[in-house]
């Protein structure tokens, strides 16, 4: 949920960590704080503030800020509150009672009530509502010359889930790094180490990265790094090549990040497409699946697990693998997986969807399915992403970073794996080669399609400007539309505060149809696909009640002027690829909205991009 970097090398460390901060920020942003080490063996400087970057930033520039602008080793971390309320003495870092010992951490520390109140009876004095403060006096507490074994000592008190950067005044230029539960990545470059929550951050400065396992505790000094997995000895861990340009967490000359993100779906459709259609056979292949024909053959069912957006593509996978493959497919929230005691059968195959790879939630369920012996598979988009390591096997959407905190490019590109995904195993079951090619052929014009829709961008602005000022509506949607309208309810509500429910348009009548009246606009996904005129009867009776229709359509099937008061038009698409199309219109409509409503698009209040707590 937190952005934390550490930086140590030969370079001032605090433009470096600043600018780790900018690209974590989206991780977190209601409080942001650094440490620096002046090398002088005395009190570490620390810098807190309440809300964005910026405002640490400026603060930093003051003359009486007191920060050693020259120092070359520190931590920094941005902030999304869980255990008190965003203010500057709650901000990290925080500091041990002398005030030689900082951390920075991401994640819940569960028995933090209990350490506090050991350590209180010693004598520390809390300055936090924070359950992290806990770990800066136990390094305190433990350390008898030692760093590394009084951050060793910390661990066997604490219980939760934790990334965690330590910095010592006593040992100048050493960082100490733990995970649990929350991913941290090691750069490594020449004379210098960065350490951060997210490769965001990293990258610009390297392309060769490590990604901590949990209970690895990393100690980094400039010249050199090494890993002990926690009770066991050495470890090394591989490392790994990203191959995200810097340049790609840029916003490009947008104004958003999500407007840029919308705008490179046909790109990302491409780049999750590419070299995995064989359109010869009408197949595909998915080689991260690591799995043979036989072994394909041999799943009898599905499960999805997934959270947010992440779980409504899951909903439309579900539709085709039904569909294509003839098999059952169970979808839940995952956070619902874990805590219903799901029933995992032999062949039963547990699919974990994450955009981010780092859902707790979602891990949690993959975790639960693979202890009850499910063959687990995991769609993600963040390589090397826990998730990712954890499933063993899968498929990487290729999408390029998702920064803007309402997921968009992840979602198409979720939703393309999935259709090639059950193209595969209907291949190998009762989908004929004829209609694999056709799939295949459809699925290579999308990106295409996608980009027809994003020439219409000002097009539906235009429709926006006339529903900025609604409170609350609906969005209906049956079959392939059904998890459109999810989405696209989820998508206006978290960026433009409006109230949006997504239903089945058939299940309005059973309560929710008591609500509408002019106030209350329904948007209407209406394009061509199976169950379509009964969702147009839905939207009569939706006229009938005085509810304006905004109503989303494939171009030229208006289907009357008396059915809706607005039309977004989508290009004509196969039924299956709809909710692609759809939902770029349906995430346009939303960033629209927002944008002329002035809502801070990319931070939205409360919201963080990557939710690593249960
Ligand atoms: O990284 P994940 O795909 O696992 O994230 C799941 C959800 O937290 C995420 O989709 C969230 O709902 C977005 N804010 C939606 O725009």
């Amino acid at each position: 949920m937190c952005g934390i970097v550490g930086f140590t090398g030969q370079r001032a460390a605090s433009g470096i960590l600043l600018a780790g901060l900018r690209k974590l920020e989206y991780r977190g942003y209601d409080s942001a704080g650094i440490a620096l080490d002046a090398g002088n063996g005395g009190s570490l400087s620390v810098l807190r503030r309440p809300g964005q970057i910026a405002f640490l930033e400026d603060a930093m520039d003051l003359p009486d800020s007191n920060m050693p602008q020259s120092a070359t080793c520190g931590i920094g971390h941005t902030r999304w509150a869980t255990h008190g309320p965003p203010t500057e003495q709650n901000a990290h870092p925080h500091t041990s009672q002398n005030g030689l010992f900082a951390i920075v951490h991401n994640g819940i520390i569960e028995n933090y009530a209990q350490i506090r109140s050991i350590l209180s009876a010693k004598g520390y004095v809390f300055r936090s509502d924070t359950d992290s403060e806990v770990i800066a006096h136990l390094i305190e507490d433990a350390y008898k010359g030692d760093f590394e074994e009084a951050v060793s000592m910390m661990l066997e008190q604490v219980q939760g889930t934790y990334g965690i950067l330590a910095l010592s005044s006593l040992h100048p230029g050493t960082l100490i790094a733990v995970r649990k539960g929350s991913p941290i990545t090691v750069g490594i470059c020449r004379n210098e180490t960065l350490i951060a929550s997210d490769v965001s951050a990293i990258i610009g400065h390297t392309d060769q990265v490590i990604f901590l396992d949990d209970d690895d505790i990393l100690v980094a000094t400039p010249e050199d790094f090494h890993i002990t997995a926690w009770k066991t000895g050495p470890v090394s861990r591989p490392t790994t090549t990203v191959d995200w340009e810097p340049g790609a967490i840029e916003k490009g000359g947008h104004p958003h990040f999500m407007l840029k993100e919308i705008y490179e779906q046909p790109e990302a459709i491409e780049n999750t497409l590419r070299g995995r259609l064989i359109e010869a056979d009408g197949t595909s292949k998915l080689a991260g699946m690591q799995m043979d024909a036989r072994e394909l053959a041999n799943i009898d069912r599905f499960c999805i697990a997934a959270c947010g957006t992440s779980y409504y593509a899951g909903l439309v996978g579900k539709l085709y693998l039904e569909a294509f493959a003839d098999l059952p497919v169970d979808v839940q929230q995952a956070a619902e997986f874990r805590d219903r005691n799901p029933i995992i059968q032999r062949n039963t195959c547990m699919l974990a969807i994450s955009q981010s790879g780092e859902t707790a939630d979602t891990l949690a369920a993959l975790r639960e399915a693979a202890r009850k012996g499910a063959t687990t598979l995991g769609i993600c988009n963040v390589v090397g992403s826990t998730i990712a390591r954890e499933a063993g096997r899968g498929v990487y959407l290729h999408a390029g970073p998702e920064i803007g905190v309402a997921s968009t490019k992840a979602f198409s590109c979720q939703v393309t794996v999935l259709a090639m995904l059950a193209i595969l195993l209907g291949r190998g079951r009762r989908l004929g080669r004829e209609a694999g090619q056709t799939m295949v052929k459809q699925l290579a014009d999308l990106p295409d399609i996608c980009r027809r829709v994003i020439d219409a961008s000002d097009t539906i602005r235009r429709v926006a400007a006339r529903y900025t000022e609604m409170h609350s509506c609906f969005y209906l949607g049956r079959g392939y539309m059904f998890p459109v309208a999810l989405e696209g309810a989820l998508k206006l509500k978290e960026i433009s505060y409006i109230h949006a429910e997504g239903y089945h348009a058939a299940e309005l009548k059973h309560g929710p149809i008591a609500l509408l009246d002019k106030s209350v606009p329904v948007v209407a996904l209406a394009p061509d696909t199976p169950g379509v005129e009964k969702t147009l009867a839905n939207m009569q009776e939706c006229r009938a009640r005085s509810a304006p229709v905004l109503a989303v359509v494939t171009a030229g099937r208006r289907h009357g002027a008396d059915c809706a008061d607005d039309w977004i038009e989508i290009p004509p698409c196969p039924a299956f690829l709809t909710p692609i199309p759809a939902t770029i219109a349906m995430q346009l409509l939303a960033y629209h909205i927002a944008d002329l409503r002035g809502c801070p698009i990319d931070k939205p209040r409360n919201l963080a991009k990557s939710v690593t707590v249960e």
